[in-house]
C-alpha cells in the first residue's frame, strides 16, 4: 500500500511553526498522508488527496512519536526490593548498578531479548517511537558486546556505557579498568555501537577517567554523551561542552556556570524526572535553562534502578508539574528535544519528508498528557507509517 491518509485529527501537533499554530505547529480538523514511511502531505481533513487506505481517528489528538533519548534496555533481574527500602528512608548510590550487572551477566541471550522486547512494547503503549539504549550492566568485555549486539537487535541508537561503575573484581584498581573500557572493550562494543557515553559523577568515574573514556571512543568513530550531575556536581557538564557530546545527562545539580556553559554549546541538556522521582531527590528547575536558551530533552531514563519507566507521559506531567515546563515546553522536550539529543533530523516532528512515527491521543489536546497524570491515553502508535500499537 503506497499511501495511506489519517483523516478528521482533531488537533495535530507537528513541531513545525510554518505548518501551523505557534512552537508547536498545531491544526484543527486536519489530515496527514504518509509515503513510503515519511510525511507526504498535510491539511485541512475536509482537502484530503485521494490515497491507498484513509483512516480516520475521530477528531482525537495526533502528536509525533515520543523520542527517549536516555534509557537502558538490555538487563536482567528485580531491584524492586531496592525501591521499597529507599521509600522507607534509605539513600540511593550507584551501587544497586552492581546487583544487575550480577544478574545480567548470568541471563541467557534468550531471557535479555524476551525482557527487552516487553520493555519496547511499553515503550510503543507509551507513545515513545524511537529510543536510545546503553549497555552498563555487563562491565565485562564479552557480555558489553553481547548485550549492545541484543539492544542493536531493537534501535539503531545504541550506546557503549561500559564506564557506568567499576565492577567489583576491579575494585580498588579503578585505572585498570579505565584502560580496560578504552581498549579492549571498547574494540569489542564498537561494531555495535554509535555512541560512547560515562557514569561521570561522584562513586562512578571522575571527570579525567572521563575524558580518557570518551575520547578513547570518539578515536574509535562513537559520538559521546555523558552521564552528568546526577548525583553531585564533579565538572561533568564542562567535560560534556569541552568533548561537544550531544547531550548531557541528569543534570539534578545544576551551576550557574554549567547553565552558561551549555548555552553557549551544541550539547542538549536532557532532564530524567524519572531518576529524581524515584530516588527522591529534589528537582533540578528548567526555568533556568529555559531562560539561558539552553536545548531540552525529556528522556524516560527507563532502568531497574533510578527509573523503572517507559511513560515518557509520566515524565512530562512531572517537569510540568515540578520542574518548572509549561506543557508546551514538556512536549518538544520529549519529541524534537530528544531529536536533538540524539543529532537526528528525521524524527521529533512531523514536517514534510519527517519519518510518519507518531501517536493518536484519546484526547481533545495535548495538554491533557500533563493535566491527566497516570491516565493512559495513547491510543495508537505508528513508527514509518505502520501501526504498531492499537488500543
Ligand atoms: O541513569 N546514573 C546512572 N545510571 C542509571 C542508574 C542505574 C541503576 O541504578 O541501575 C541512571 O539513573
Ligand atoms: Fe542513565
Amino acid at each position: 500500500m503506497s499511501s495511506v491518509a489519517i483523516t478528521e485529527i482533531g488537533s495535530l501537533v507537528t513541531n513545525d511553526s510554518t505548518l501551523g499554530d505557534g512552537a508547536l505547529g498545531i491544526r484543527e480538523n486536519a489530515a496527514i498522508v504518509i509515503e513510503h514511511g515519511k510525511i507526504a502531505w498535510i491539511g485541512d481533513s475536509s482537502n484530503a488527496p485521494a490515497v491507498d487506505a484513509a483512516h480516520s481517528v475521530a477528531g482525537k489528538t495526533l502528536i509525533p512519536g515520543f523520542v527517549d533519548s536516555h534509557a537502558h534496555m538490555v538487563f536482567a533481574g528485580d531491584r524492586s526490593e531496592e525501591f521499597a527500602a529507599r521509600m522507607r528512608g534509605e539513600s540511593y548510590s550507584a551501587g544497586g548498578i552492581k546487583t544487575t550487572v550480577a544478574a545480567t551477566r548470568s541471563a541467557s541471550n534468550h531471557e535479555l531479548r524476551e525482557n527487552t522486547s516487553r520493555l519496547v512494547a511499553e515503550m510503543h503503549r507509551a507513545g515513545i517511537t524511537t529510543f536510545e539504549s546503553k549497555s552498563g550492566y555487563a562491565l565485562d568485555v564479552e557480555n558489553e558486546a553481547r548485550t549492545l549486539q541484543i539492544a542493536n537487535e531493537f534501535t539503531t541508537e545504541t550506546t557503549f556505557l561500559g564506564a557506568h561503575v567499576v565492577p567489583s573484581e576491579f575494585a580498588d584498581r579503578a585505572d585498570e579498568y579505565v584502560a580496560l573500557v578504552a581498549g579492549e572493550m571498547l574494540n569489542a562494543a564498537k561494531p555495535h555501537a554509535k555512541w560512547i557515553d560515562v557514569f561521570c559523577d561522584r562513586g562512578a568515574f571522575d571527570v579525567d577517567q572521563a575524558r580518557t573514556i570518551l575520547s578513547a571512543g570518539v578515536a574509535a568513530g562513537l559520538w559521546p554523551r555523558i552521564h552528568a550531575n546526577q548525583l553531585a556536581n564533579i565538572g561533568a557538564v564542562k567535560l560534556a561542552v569541552e568533548l561537544d557530546c550531544a547531550s548531557a545527562d541528569h543534570l539534578t545539580h545544576l551551576s550557574d556556570e554549567d547553565i552558561d556553559l551549555l548555552a553557549g554549546s551544541n550539547s542538549v541538556a536532557t532532564l530524567l524526572p524519572g531518576a529524581e522521582f524515584s530516588t527522591r531527590s529534589a528537582y533540578p528547575d528548567a526555568r533556568r535553562l529555559f531562560a539561558a536558551g539552553v536545548s531540552v530533552a525529556l528522556a524516560t531514563d527507563c532502568n531497574p534502578g533510578s527509573s523503572f519507566t517507559t511513560s515518557m507521559a509520566f515524565c512530562m506531567a512531572v517537569a510540568v508539574r515540578d520542574m518548572g515546563f509549561s506543557p508546551e515546553q514538556a512536549l518538544l522536550a520529549a519529541t524534537s528535544g530528544g531529536a536533538k539529543a540524539l543529532r537526528r533530523t528525521d524524527i521529533g516532528g512531523l514536517s514534510l519528508g519527517m519519518k510518519a512515527d507518531f501517536s493518536v491521543l484519546n484526547a481533545p489536546s495535548y495538554i491533557h498528557l500533563s493535566y491527566r497524570p497516570g491516565v493512559d491515553l495513547i491510543d495508537s502508535t505508528w513508527i514509518d507509517g505502520k501501526n504498531v500499537y492499537q488500543r
